[in-house]
């Protein structure tokens, strides 16, 4: 075993097993479970009945399967096309909801899909802020979300699911506080996958706007507990983009819908493509000891 190594197992010993409740699963110290993931990360759907855009995600669902068989995805947000419009009415967003998990259903097994919250998922229009349908909490129940933000957990892979969506696009002190936490207590040889709707380092951000405000926090707190942190994702801005800092990747990816499922404009480099970024998902594998391969693939239209 190298010195490292070592260090790692000792430091597992003394670790706090105390969690959050948000975490869906308890920490399995064990190593014979331990395997290479293959995730999915697919982000910014923004399903829609029009553009033939069921048919088109159902497609690209499938490729996914096909060619890459994945433990299970993560859905980065954005899943529908929109409930935030001023516009949007209550039978809109039912029609929305029902399409995605009718997308989901036209696979042959039942996946686990972590999800978190995008600007576009919670309908803010709701007759009162008592109505099931309003905010957050409804975007939570049809993504089968413990809480609008949790952690779960995969072997020695930790999938921590951010909130973005708050005033200045950035965690909450409540969230920050239950972050640092759970980064704190995870253990020494274990590894830490985070995703938010929006950037935290990304050129995309120079280009579309639209990154976490307190992202300087953010990278301090990782730098903090970098032996852990290894992956960011994010979507939102619809454009592909990988950047490396501190030995953590931000993988801001490009969208499922590209250009929303539309054809495009005079930016687009190709069909529904968002101006150089085609629509599509990425494929990670993440492997026990840390390591992140992550591939980019446009989906067929
Ligand atoms: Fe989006
Ligand atoms: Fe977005």
């Amino acid at each position: 075993m190298e010195r490292r190594d070592a260090l790692k197992s000792l430091a597992m010993v003394a670790g706090s097993l105390t969690f959050s409740n948000k975490a869906l699963h308890a920490f399995e110290p064990g190593r014979k479970d331990r395997k290479v993931l293959t995730v999915a990360h697919i982000t910014d759907v923004h399903i829609r009945p029009d553009y033939d855009a069921p048919n088109r995600f159902k497609n690209c669902l499938k490729q996914i399967v096909k060619h890459h068989q994945p433990d299970f995805f993560l859905n980065g947000g954005d899943s529908i096309y929109d409930a935030s419009y001023n516009s949007v009415v209550r039978e809109r967003v039912h029609e929305l909801w029902n399409i995605w998990d009718d997308c989901w259903k036209s696979l042959n097994k039942k996946y686990d899909i972590y999800s978190c919250i995008g600007n576009h998922d919670p309908w803010w229009k709701a007759p009162d802020k008592d109505d099931e349908m309003y905010g957050k909490p409804y975007v939570g129940k049809r993504l089968n979300m413990p809480d609008r933000y949790f952690r779960a957990q995969k072997g020695n892979w930790h999938f921590i699911i951010l909130d973005g969506n708050n005033k200045g696009i950035m965690l909450d002190e409540e969230q920050l506080l239950w972050l640092e936490k759970e980064l704190t207590q995870i253990p020494a040889d274990h590894y830490v996958a985070l995703m938010s709707h929006y950037p935290v380092l990304s050129a995309t951000v120079q280009l579309q706007g639209g990154g976490h405000s307190d992202f300087r926090q953010l990278k301090d707190l990782f730098y903090k507990h970098r032996d852990k942190v290894r992956l960011f994702l994010s979507g939102h801005n619809h454009l592909l983009d990988e950047t490396v800092y501190n030995k953590v990747t931000y993988c801001s990816t490009g969208a499922v819908s590209g250009y929303w499922w539309e054809d495009g404009d005079k930016e687009s480099a190709g069909h529904s493509w968002f101006k150089q970024t085609p629509p599509g998902y990425t494929i990670l594998k993440l492997h026990p000891n840390g390591i992140v391969e992550h591939t980019y693939h446009a989906h067929g239209f």
